[in-house]
Formats: structure tokens, sequence, C-alpha cells
């Protein structure tokens, strides 16, 4: 039986909901993989070991959680590490396609592999990185859409009143 998953994205940057959703898998495996994929994001906000990270503080709660970086390609990645479970949270039906086209490319590629999706909870379905960073580029609060340590990074980023 898997007994380790995968929660990868870009996380630029990480979310609180992107956290809930480690959180709760943290809850169900007994180690967690969150690997932040170098090679999806063109123009990053972020730097890699920024990223990094902002991801370690955020998790630093969570002791069967490892924060890792990776390019290449996921499948591959679940298998050198022995991973057998993908783990993405769901926000809405928009997000149905691309992760189905996903999950079913990652099993064409390593055929063990299972993808399982989480729902996102109300509070977190209209969050998504993209919108943190335009709602922070612009002088926005963002404390309540990411964890402590990401508001103040993005606060130094893009300046605006000390928080
Ligand atoms: O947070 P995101 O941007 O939705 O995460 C997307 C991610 C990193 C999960 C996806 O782009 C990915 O798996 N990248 C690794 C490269 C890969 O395996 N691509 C083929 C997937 S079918």
């Amino acid at each position: 039986m898997p007994h380790r998953a995968l929660c990868p994205g870009s996380f630029d940057p990480v979310t609180n909901g992107h956290l809930d959703v480690i959180e709760r898998t943290s809850a169900l495996f007994e180690q967690v993989f969150v690997t932040i994929f170098f090679n999806t994001v063109k123009v990053p906000l972020f730097a890699p070991e920024e990223r990094m990270d902002l991801l370690r503080q955020a998790t630093a709660h969570l002791p069967n959680v490892v924060v890792d970086g990776a390019t290449g390609l996921l499948a591959q990645y679940a298998q050198a590490h022995e991973i057998g479970v993908v783990v993405r949270g769901l926000r809405a039906v928009s997000d149905f396609e691309y992760e189905f086209a996903m999950a079913e490319m990652n099993k064409q590629v390593y055929g063990e592999l299972e993808t399982l999706f989480m729902m996102a909870r109300p509070p977190h379905s209209y969050l998504s990185s993209t919108l943190v960073r335009e709602v922070a580029q612009w002088g926005g609060d963002v404390r309540g859409f990411v964890p402590d340590c990401v508001a103040r990074a993005l606060q130094q980023r893009f300046g605006g009143e000390p928080r």
C-alpha cells in the first residue's frame, strides 16, 4: 500500500489553499513530498530557493512533510522516490479538464501512479497564486490568503504599508 504521497505544484507562492491540501494530505499518509516543479512557470515571481524557503516555513509544523524542488517529469520523479499517490486540490469544475488530462498522462508515464483529488474547502475555492500575486502587486492586503511568511515576502517585494 502506498505510504508516500506527492503534493506537486508551482507554489509561486504557496497559498492557504495549498497549505490546507498539504495539511489534510499529511494526516492521511506517512510521508508527504511537497515538490516544486521549476520547469512550469515561465517567468516566476519568486526564485526557486525563495519558493522552497517559503514552503519550508509554511509547513514547519508538519513533521512528515518533506519540501523538495525538481525539474522534469512528475511521473518520473514519483517513480524515483517510490511515491504511489499524487494529491491535487480541485477548486472548481474549471480545474477538472486540465487535472483529468494531467492525471491520465502521468499514469501513461508511470502506470502504478494514482492521482487523488481533494476538494478545496469553500474559503479557498477562489484562491490562486496568480490572483494573490496580482492583489499584492497593486497594494492589496493578502494576509487572509497566504501564510504570514508569504505575506511578508510579498510586502517586501512590492512595498506598500508595513504590516
Ligand atoms: O501549481 P500548478 O502550476 O498547477 O502545478 C502544475 C504541475 C507542477 C503539477 C505540473 O505542471 C507538472 O506536473 N509539472 C511537471 C512536468 C510534468 O510532469 N508535466 C507533464 C504533466 S502531464
